[in-house]
């Protein structure tokens, strides 16, 4: 197991669209290990394979309160969310936005389908916290960034911000 780099906006690659999973084998259990450490290292409550630089359909998530035991470690391959219901706005924010924290809007119930890393597929139903980071971490697996989702002076005043920062990354 290993901590991969996290990409930091403005990255480009953060903008690439993740494939679909194809090949269940010990390379992706091992790398959803290396995401799982990386998320927990952060710390973080998701993280999508895009933001380690690979492009692939997959995320994690686990939004166990408890920070002494991360122990509610969830994994989406290949996702798709069915259905979506009522709205909800959270201060959201991102790895690959550190010290960022923006309100943004998002359904706050939804029906998700996935793969699990042995690629047996489960649906599942969420609400609160558990929605909002489906949502989020899909937007990953298109390219899709929460900077997006902001009004047009948050989201200058964000890229601004994300930009001074960088020769750090
Ligand atoms: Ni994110």
């Amino acid at each position: 197991m290993a901590i991969r780099p996290i990409l930091h906006y403005p990255d480009k690659r953060l903008r690439t669209p993740g494939e679909p999973v194809t090949d269940f084998g010990p390379e992706l259990q091992e790398l959803v290990e290396d995401m799982a450490e990386t998320m927990y290292a952060a710390p973080g409550v998701g993280l999508a394979a895009p933001q380690i630089g690979v492009s692939k359909r997959i995320f994690i998530i686990d939004v166990a309160t408890d920070d002494e035991e991360p122990s509610d470690l969830r994994v989406f391959i290949n996702p798709e969310i069915l259905e979506k219901r009522g709205e909800c706005l959270f201060d959201e924010g991102c790895l690959s936005f550190p010290g960022a924290r923006e309100e943004i809007e998002r359904a706050e119930w939804v029906r998700v389908k996935a793969k699990d890393v042995d690629g047996s597929e489960f649906e599942l139903e969420a609400d609160g916290l558990l929605a909002i980071a489906i949502q989020h971490e899909n937007d990953h697996l298109d390219g899709k960034l929460m900077i997006d989702r902001l009004g047009v002076l948050r989201r200058r005043l964000l890229h601004r911000a994300m930009s001074k920062r960088q020769p750090a990354a």
